[in-house]
């Protein structure tokens, strides 16, 4: 039986946290899907397209088992749409625990046959978060140990255009 998991969020832009979580996970299962959410509640400041193509840069040099797609509205639907039975979602500190649990206990709700499996986020990056990471480069600071290269390039660019 093939194992097939989707790594849901809003990556507005993805960090190191989110691509170790993405790396572990994809050695984890036969095959993983990033899933990027058109999330209304959010105003991101990268498109949907420039996130989607930030993370396919960042992941190119995965094992092929690992894709990025865009999706709206469930997460348990996009996962069960990609025939995939687990959620992956990084843990970076008891501070996010209380918001998974409570995000995971819906999604079962939802979605019995869907199990959301956790990782911790490597150490050296449990403190990092997208916010983080836009708020330094927007007052010019190395984000270089941070994100991603393509992301610390985008978020320079975003930078020095104001
Ligand atoms: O990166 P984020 O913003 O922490 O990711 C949150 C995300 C996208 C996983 C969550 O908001 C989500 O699953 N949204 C889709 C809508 C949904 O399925 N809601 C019910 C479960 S909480």
């Amino acid at each position: 039986m093939s194992h097939v998991a989707v790594f849901p969020g809003s990556f507005d832009p993805m960090t190191n946290a989110h691509l170790d979580v993405a790396r572990r996970a994809a050695q984890l299962f036969d095959r993983l899907i990033v899933g990027v959410l058109h999330n209304p509640k959010k105003r991101p400041v990268f498109s949907i397209e420039q996130r989607v193509a930030l993370i396919r840069e960042s992941v190119a040099d995965f094992d092929t088992n690992v894709e990025v797609q865009d999706f709206d509205g469930l997460t348990v639907e996009f996962a069960q749409r990609n025939g995939a039975s687990f959620i992956v979602r990084g843990l970076r500190a008891v501070s996010d625990f209380e918001a998974e649990l409570q995000m995971a206990h819906t999604n079962r709700k939802l979605a019995a046959s869907v199990d959301t499996v956790f990782l911790m986020s490597a150490l050296e990056y449990g403190y990092l978060s997208s916010t983080l990471a836009k708020e330094v480069a927007q007052f010019g600071g190395d984000v270089s140990g941070m994100v991603p290269g393509p992301v610390a390039a985008a978020l320079r660019l975003g930078a020095a255009g104001g």
